[in-house]
């Protein structure tokens, strides 16, 4: 049962928030998608249970700030306490919530993205050590983060989860898209697989 550290609100639509933070382990590094591997479970989930938030990753940690009933995050919770992706759970915030800040997002994973390194607000916060931030911190990133989601929200694309590559790739998909991008990379890699035998067997002719 989570139990609400600012009693004075009342929270008559049973409306909680949970921030959390932890650190990835070797299985969720060795894991070849673990980050949309939990996006993708956690969009599920989170949509079926009413739960919305983000879920950010950088630098070896991750960020979680999530909204919903009681009852749903502590389920949630006790899911995520089992994880072996991660390690070192330690939470920040269990409260009472009056309104939520991500509505349409069931949960919105980030890696540091690029758009967040050039947000002065966030690049006071590098590097990314969540640990480390005190309360106004904490805000502060979740402020950020809700002004985006608000920009986005207001362009229509809500709810979009990017699909992490390296820096190549991500570079990529900024220009040709997420999905593109993969196949994209895949192909380059593909011809220069061709090129390189083609390579090889000519200059054993000459
Ligand atoms: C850092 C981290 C954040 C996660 N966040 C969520 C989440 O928001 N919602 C969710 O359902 N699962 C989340 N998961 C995955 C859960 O730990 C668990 O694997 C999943 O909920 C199991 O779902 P299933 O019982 O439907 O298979 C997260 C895992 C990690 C490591």
């Amino acid at each position: 049962m989570l139990s609400s550290t600012n009693p004075t609100i009342s929270n008559t639509a049973d409306l909680y928030q949970l921030l959390y933070v932890s650190r990835i382990t070797s299985i969720g590094l060795s894991g070849a998608s673990t980050l949309n591997d939990i996006a993708k479970i956690s969009v599920k989930n989170n949509k079926a249970d009413n739960v919305t938030g983000i879920l950010c990753y950088g630098n070896g940690y991750f960020f979680q700030y999530v909204e919903g009933s009681e009852q749903a995050l502590t389920d949630l919770k006790n899911r995520i306490l089992m994880d072996d992706r991660h390690k070192d759970m330690h939470t920040l915030e269990i409260s009472a919530l009056l309104k939520r800040r991500f509505t349409g997002w069931s949960l919105r994973s980030i890696t540091l993205e690029r758009w967040m390194l050039s947000d002065s607000r966030v690049k006071a916060l590098m590097p990314f050590k969540p640990y480390n931030w005190d309360a106004k911190e904490r805000r502060q990133f979740i402020d950020t983060l809700q002004g985006y989601y608000e920009e986005q929200k207001n362009i229509g694309d809500i709810d979009t989860q990017p699909i992490k590559y390296n820096v190549l790739g991500l570079t990529l998909s900024k220009v040709v898209g997420e999905h593109q991008a993969f196949f994209l990379i895949q192909t380059i890699l593909g011809l220069l697989i061709i090129l390189t035998l083609l390579w090889f067997m000519l200059s054993d002719k000459f």
